[in-house]
């Protein structure tokens, strides 16, 4: 990775400490994540589904057990936790729909909270792209995560060797603990028959079923299905029903960057909307 890149003069968005804050008060993680795909007959259509939000890339708090296993298998237990971002992350499998639909149709994504604990949704607006290919296919995604690379932030309270940390600092290893943040269960759905299929197709693959259980890692099947996504938020919306006499809706627009994955240096601007 280039020193080029950083460090980025990027600030923190606005909206990120108030979402932070209210989804500490929540008990799940769940967010509404919508792709558009095309139908059967071609038709441009609106597509949801349930997905586990994983915070914002690419601070992860791992369950010890998964800690254990970073520790183990990945050098130096992974990276310095040297960056922050306001990229909304979620995992998927690569033989899912939806990794088809946002290589299909531009990257469109929007994601929904609807946060009852404090009686606010949120909505975030963007695009969206998935890493983590296996290594034979990965040179494809340097790019990608090069570009991706520019919404990293160095955090502020970072107070590590930065140089020396800076260069230990990857992207395998950053998806690695996605991948450790799953139960060894979760990791082998990765492993399991293709999803969306028809039970009663022959299974031509031996390494696919159900219900296994995966410790490594680097477990070569399971990582081949294995993506992490990650939004750019352009658009974020809140509507707080808190004060039911009062109900609020804000809006936050990421203007002056050109809107694509290689916006650099774009500014927030607030509007608050009636309801
Ligand atoms: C509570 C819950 C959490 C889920 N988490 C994820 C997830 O993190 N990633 C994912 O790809 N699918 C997740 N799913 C499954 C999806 O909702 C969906 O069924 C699956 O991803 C196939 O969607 P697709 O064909 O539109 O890609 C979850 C489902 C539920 C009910």
């Amino acid at each position: 990775m280039s020193l080029r890149a950083f460090p980025l003069s990027q600030t923190r968005a606005p909206w990120r400490d108030l979402i932070s804050s209210h989804l500490e008060k929540q008990k799940e993680y769940d967010f509404t994540v919508a792709t558009v795909g095309y139908d059967a007959k071609q038709r441009i259509v609106p597509r949801v589904r349930t997905c586990g939000f994983r915070g914002f890339f690419p601070e992860l708090k791992l369950h010890p057990s998964g800690q254990k296993d970073l520790d183990q298998q990945v050098e130096d237990g992974g990276n310095p936790p040297l960056f922050e971002s306001d990229l909304l992350s979620f995992t998927s499998d690569i033989r899912m729909e939806k990794l088809r639909q946002l290589d299909s149709t531009g990257n469109s994504i929007e994601a929904m909270f609807w946060l009852k604990e404090v009686m606010v949704q949120w909505r975030i607006k963007g695009q969206a792209y998935y890493i983590g290919s296996p290594a034979a296919e990965s040179g494809k995604e340097s790019d990608l995560q090069a570009q991706l690379f520019k919404a990293l932030r160095r955090k502020d309270d970072y107070h590590g060797d930065e140089k020396a940390d800076f260069k230990k600092w990857t992207w395998d290893k950053a998806i690695t603990k996605y991948f450790a943040n799953h139960s060894p269960a979760m990791r082998g759905s990765f492993r399991n028959p293709p999803p969306g299929q028809p039970r009663t197709q022959q299974l031509s693959n031996p390494d696919l079923s159900l219900g296994q259980k995966v410790s490594d890692l680097h477990d070569p099947v399971a990582r081949g299905n294995f993506r992490l996504v990650l939004i750019l938020p352009e658009e974020v919306e809140q509507l707080d029903l808190s004060n039911g006499d009062d109900p609020r809706r804000r809006k936050w627009t990421l203007v002056g960057g050109d809107g694509d994955v290689e916006r650099t240096g774009g500014q927030w601007q607030e509007s608050e909307l009636w309801p």
